[in-house]
């Protein structure tokens, strides 16, 4: 019998999430338990999983609770994400942004997030110690979606409080406190935000931000999808990102065998990184509900009932992956599901991958010595996400 109370779930998840979803897919791929809030199934079968975020009848929808009225600003501005919106609008809002995003466009940032990465690794590179996470993946991520979505330099350092406060009310985790935190967030940068469009609308520049501005007039973003839109780049663009950074340095440290294959055969970059995505998937888990009645894998979820697919489970199911605890960057095809499938997947992904190339590629360029403190790091009590607090290692 497994524990299903909250802590002892998010207690195991953040510990070893692997063997706590292996426990309940040895039970069953799609398993009934009240680990959270709402009971519903949590969905560890790669198949299983892949089925549901392809069907539409699983719907996505605002993770925040419908009763409460203290917390409008982010129920608001959530409820206006593509993200948390259901066909046909989904479909209109992501077609206003996808142009941006598409791998012809991502190509032309090359350059730019090159010299990003590089500047920044040289300003660490003579130091003996540093933490990943914040002195580079954190600062490297920033800069890259500023850049992109129009943010002025100067008001780069406001990511870091923002990413961390929206990020652990989106979580399954959420206390009553972190959503409190996250309105307050919320509204800030919805100030921070209509100060910019209002900037942009006057003058454009080649940014994200006055590209959707400045469309044509049949194909436009209304004012509040485009704060929506803003924020939800910050939060689904940034802080995975650092996660991937981070997590694949990690992957690499700890399997020096892999780690110099890499180095021997940096061309192995691009399927590195999928087995990074794939064995510490920087998204766990994503929710959605039964639209209707629907029978899958001899269990029958009604309508109504809530789903948890855990997505860093899925990819880690045997049944798809040979060897799936195995990290092994010649792994190729790797179909993982780290960004998601169907009409949701990540709008973001060719972004993060360029990003998470060029960031390791820079490292390793740089530094053939490097050594992790400490073998084993701390995680953040998060269950969505797979987020180390810090990662100290040592240079030279
Ligand atoms: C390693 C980095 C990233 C990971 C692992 C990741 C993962 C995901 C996943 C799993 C989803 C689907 C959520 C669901 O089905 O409920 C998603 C959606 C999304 N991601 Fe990412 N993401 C990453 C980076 C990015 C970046 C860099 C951006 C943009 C700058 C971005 C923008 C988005 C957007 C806008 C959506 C919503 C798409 C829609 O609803 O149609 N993501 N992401």
């Amino acid at each position: 019998m497994i524990n299903q109370s909250k802590d002892r779930f998010t207690y195991k998840i953040t510990k070893n999430p692997y063997s706590f979803y292996e426990e309940i897919r040895s039970i069953h791929p799609v398993y009934k338990g009240s680990f959270l809030k709402y009971p519903g199934w949590y969905v560890t079968g790669y198949q299983e999983a892949s089925t549901i975020l392809k069907d539409n009848r699983f719907q996505t929808r605002i993770p925040l609770p419908e009763t409460t009225k203290k917390y409008e600003a982010i129920k608001h501005i959530q409820s206006q994400m593509m993200l948390f919106k259901n066909p046909p609008d989904h479909g209109r809002l992501r077609k206003l942004v996808s142009h941006q995003f598409t791998p012809a466009r991502i190509e032309k940032c090359h350059p730019f997030i090159e010299k990003i990465a590089k500047d920044l690794w040289n300003t660490l590179k003579d130091k003996k110690k540093i933490d990943v996470v914040s002195d580079f993946a954190f600062s490297f991520a920033s800069l890259v979606i500023a850049k992109i979505i129009g943010i002025p330099d100067e008001d780069k350092h406001m990511f870091r409080k923002w990413a961390l406060n929206l990020i652990q009310s989106i979580d399954f985790t959420r206390s009553r406190r972190s959503i409190v935190e996250g309105n307050h967030t919320t509204l800030e940068m919805l100030s921070f935000f209509k100060d910019l469009i209002e900037k942009r609308r006057e003058s454009p520049q080649d940014d994200l931000i006055s590209d959707l501005l400045h469309q044509g007039k049949d194909r436009k973003l209304t004012e509040e999808e485009l704060l929506a839109t803003s924020v939800l780049l910050v939060i689904a663009g940034h802080e995975t990102t650092v996660n991937l950074i981070s997590n694949s340095l990690y992957c690499l440290l700890k399997k020096p065998k892999e780690y110099h294959k890499l180095i021997e055969n940096p061309s192995l970059i691009e399927l590195a990184i999928e087995e990074c995505l794939r064995y510490e998937s920087p998204t766990q888990m994503v929710a959605r509900i039964a639209s209707e009645d629907v029978e899958l894998n001899d269990v029958q979820i009604r309508k109504g009932d809530h789903v948890y697919v855990l997505i860093g489970g899925a990819n880690r199911d045997s049944k798809q992956f040979s060897n799936a605890d195995v990290f092994d960057i010649t792994r190729n095809p790797n179909p993982h599901l780290a960004f998601g499938s169907g009409i949701h997947f990540c709008l973001g992904s060719a972004l993060a991958r360029v990003e998470a190339q060029i960031a390791i590629k820079t490292i390793l360029q740089y530094e053939g010595n490097i050594h992790l403190e400490t073998e084993e790091v701390e995680w953040r009590e998060l269950v969505g996400f797979r987020a180390m607090k810090e990662m100290h290692v040592h240079l030279k």
